[in-house]
């Protein structure tokens, strides 16, 4: 609809091209900022500015085709996602992503329905467009439901704990998976009714409802892990049947880039993705309460503020080991001012960083970085497990899986074969949490019971703070 020699610039089919490659050069270039926490707020504007480049370069070719129609979809995708985005907290971040990368399968599945329709049940195409439309629209229906659930798990709008239909689960599974197959077969060879589309639909999004309700809330990252690189495929799938470049590519990064965070997590967590798929891990944290006997029964030791903080204060290194209940608490800044104040003692103070601390990968070092911790003293396990052997107080923040000696020692426990932080090596341990309750994996820590080991009940920012004051006293 758009005239003139301007208007057949812009719509010509290599311009559009040009900014595509454009558009995918930044993805890449900002992806690769995502690397390091310094480098990583750049990064995703520099993706961000490629992605609005796709955006453009996509509407380009037909600018005037249902403007109203993209204009108010713009606006809602707006209207909702910068809030939202603005607001979350960093704890619920997790299930923020479960719920846009929901949102990206979901509108996969609709693309590849309204493909259907307007072709008239795939009637037109050459098989294989049918058959990455179909593997769109099956894929886009699990990740949409799948990620609905996990999101409802992390939000605890639904039970962390695995769900099943017991002995009935996997024929269930096997039949609404067999029934999505078979309807895109029949489509794949020639049938053109909707109602088997729908079908379609609805047995794939049963199937990651199924997939997702046995899968413990501690697996649950993993899972979102998974479900994005499933919607990166599923758009690359779609790209492919809409002969479009830029949801090809971005389809693919997503799709290879999941792929790689979800392989490193279970790697991180000692386990198989297969595994994880099984389901039946860590339904969220426990419930035993605060008292005298710990874990396996052994004597736990209370301690007070003004206990620690002299305890600190003489020593020569401190290494801080923070976890998720850091993040509940939000004590990043607190521990940041009392970190000063020890160095300012002459104290040397790190921080150790488990790979899976918290509830997503690079949880401890973004709340970190936001309370200007220096970048060179958060250490990584491999690096700091060598000093806490001439370590005098591990501080160990809200963390309880990733400290559990039972992972090294246990072969029976649900987390053998963990690596952890082995803070039970060094001269003493002072654990800040405000009960006996289990972490994540919903398992004991002998650490808690460990003759070097002394509890500091309460919440960890309320008790960081309280070692503030008295560490001013001294
Ligand atoms: P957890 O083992 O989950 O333990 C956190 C502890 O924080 C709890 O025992 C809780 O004890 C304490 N806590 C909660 N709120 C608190 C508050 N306001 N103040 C003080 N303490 C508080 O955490 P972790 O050691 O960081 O381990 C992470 C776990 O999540 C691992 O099992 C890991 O496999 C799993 N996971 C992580 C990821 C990623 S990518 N990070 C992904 C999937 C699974 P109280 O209730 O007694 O206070």
């Amino acid at each position: 609809m758009m005239n003139g020699p301007l208007a057949s610039f812009l719509t010509d089919a290599n311009f559009k091209s040009v900014l595509y490659i454009v558009a995918f050069s930044l993805f890449i270039y900002g992806l690769s900022g995502l690397t390091g926490p310094k480098t990583a707020v750049r990064g995703n504007r520099i993706a961000a500015i490629g992605m609005s480049i796709a955006v453009v370069a996509t509407l380009l070719v037909d600018p005037f085709h249902n403007p109203v129609l993209i204009i108010i979809g713009s606006l809602i995708g707006v209207g909702v996602g910068v809030p939202a985005a603005r607001k979350v907290k960093m704890t619920a971040m997790p299930q923020m992503v479960a719920l846009f990368n929901g949102v990206g399968g979901g509108a996969v599945a609709l693309i590849a329905w309204a493909e259907f329709r307007t072709s008239g049940g795939f009637d037109v195409t050459p098989t294989y467009i049918v058959v990455f439309s179909l593997f769109s629209a099956i894929v886009g229906s699990v990740s949409f439901w799948g990620s609905n659930i996990a999101f409802g798990k992390l939000q605890e709008l639904i039970s962390g704990a695995p769900i099943t239909l017991k002995a009935l689960q996997l024929p269930v599974q096997a039949l609404v998976g067999l029934v999505a197959i078979g309807s895109a077969v029949a489509i794949a060879t020639g049938s053109t009714s909707e109602g088997l589309m729908v079908l379609l639909l609805i047995s794939a999004g049963v199937f990651g409802v199924l997939l997702v309700l046995p899968i413990g809330g501690a697996d649950m990252p993993v899972v979102i892990s998974l479900l994005n690189a499933f919607t990166g495929l599923a758009a690359a799938a779609a790209g492919v049947s809409l002969d479009n470049q830029a949801l090809i590519v971005a389809g693919m990064i997503v799709g290879a880039s999941g792929t790689i965070l979800t392989q490193q997590m279970a790697i991180a967590m000692n386990r198989t993705i297969v595994s994880v798929i099984a389901g039946g891990f860590g339904g969220g944290g426990g419930d035993a309460p605060a008292g005298a006997a710990g874990a396996g029964g052994g004597t736990v030791r209370s301690t007070s503020a003004s206990d620690v903080a002299i305890q600190m204060a003489y020593a020569r290194l401190v290494v801080i080991v923070p976890g998720y209940g850091m993040a509940v608490s939000q004590a990043q800044h607190a521990v940041k001012e009392m970190a000063n104040l020890l160095e300012s003692k002459g104290v040397e103070v790190k921080y150790a960083i488990h790979p899976v601390a918290g509830r997503m990968p690079g949880h401890m070092n973004v709340l970190l970085a936001e309370a200007d911790v220096p970048y060179e003293q958060l250490k990584e396990m491999d690096d700091i497990n060598g000093e806490f052997k001439r370590t005098d107080v591990s501080l160990v923040i809200g963390a309880n899986d990733v400290t559990n000696p039972d992972a090294r020692n246990k072969a029976d426990s649900p987390i053998y074969g963990m690596p952890i932080l082995n803070v039970d090596e060094s001269q003493s341990t002072i654990v800040l949490k405000r009960s006996m309750s289990s972490g994540y994996a919903g398992i004991d820590n002998p650490l808690f019971v460990d003759p070097k080991t002394s509890m500091l009940f309460g919440d960890a920012k309320a008790s960081v703070e309280a070692i503030t004051e008295e560490l001013k006293a001294l």
